[in-house]
């Protein structure tokens, strides 16, 4: 918007380097470092599964970007809307367009099993963004959700964690199995769609959630890794397709 200009000036012309819009426009990324996790998880059929949750490293973005596309053709069970946010959210890492963000891998043997995000939206509230498992029926999600709320409350020490669901499974997972309570709609909106937010407070989690979750619904333990097992989850091996 141009405007006439209410007094005379020495100078009327000002050229800048790009790096200042971006000092303006750059969202911080501050989210707090988690360390890495493991997880025993026994699926469905009774196998057990080895998983290490770790934060995406910085070179794993772009092949993870590449396999997410993947995700955009599977018109089945919300997978295509969840990963099209999933790669916009990963890209927004990389491109500096989200206020802390975090965002884990679930991995066996560097296979990924699933993954889960967030963000810090200040210092009391963390807001779950997506969890994806790629790896179906071994309860992968579970145990990828449960380590989002972990980390809100054990190391970021927040006051709340909001959820949204695009999907059943999700919905089963989290809403209905940690029996999420919602604040009223539409006052209250989460971020994702302006749905419903579902919410965890510290309170509940200590009390409730956290050691009854992992026992009697994500089927895991949930503990800090062994060097051994970050070895051997150091290489990220993503599949050429789809197999969900
Ligand atoms: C939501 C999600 C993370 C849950 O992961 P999960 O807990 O590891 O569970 P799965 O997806 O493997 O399975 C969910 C249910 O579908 C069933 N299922 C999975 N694949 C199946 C198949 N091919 N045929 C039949 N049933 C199947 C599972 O057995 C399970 O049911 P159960 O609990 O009665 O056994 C995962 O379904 C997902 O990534 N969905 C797409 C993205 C999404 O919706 N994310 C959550 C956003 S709110």
């Amino acid at each position: 918007m141009k405007k006439e200009i209410p007094t005379k000036l020495r100078k009327s012309e000002y050229t800048f380097s790009a790096t200042w819009l971006e000092g303006m426009l750059q969202a911080p990324s501050g989210a707090p470092p988690m360390k890495p996790m493991y997880s025993e998880i026994t699926s469905r059929d009774g196998n057990k599964h080895d998983v290490l949750i770790r934060s995406i490293k910085e070179e794993e973005i772009d092949p993870m970007l590449n396999f997410l596309k993947l995700t955009l053709d599977a018109e089945y069970d919300y997978y295509d809307i969840v990963g099209a946010r999933v790669y916009a959210e990963l890209l927004a890492i990389k491109r500096k367009r989200m206020k802390d963000e975090y965002f884990f891998l679930g991995l066996e043997n560097g296979h990924l099993v699933g993954i889960a995000n967030g963000r810090l939206m200040n210092e009391d509230v963390n807001i779950s963004l997506h969890t994806m498992a790629f790896e179906r029926k071994v309860g992968a999600g579970g145990i990828l959700f449960y380590s989002k709320a972990w980390y809100a409350f054990e190391v970021c020490n927040q006051q709340e964690f909001w959820a949204t669901f695009e999907s059943y499974n999700g919905w089963v997972l989290a809403g209905l199995r940690m029996a999420l309570p919602s604040y009223p709609w539409p006052d209250n909106q989460h971020e994702l769609g302006g749905a419903k937010i579902f919410y965890l407070t510290k309170k509940l989690w200590e009390e409730e959630i956290k050691d009854n979750y992992l026992g009697q619904i994500a089927h895991g333990s949930f503990k800090e890794a062994s060097k051994e097992l970050i070895e051997k989850n150091k290489k990220l091996i993503l599949s050429e397709k789809l197999e969900i």
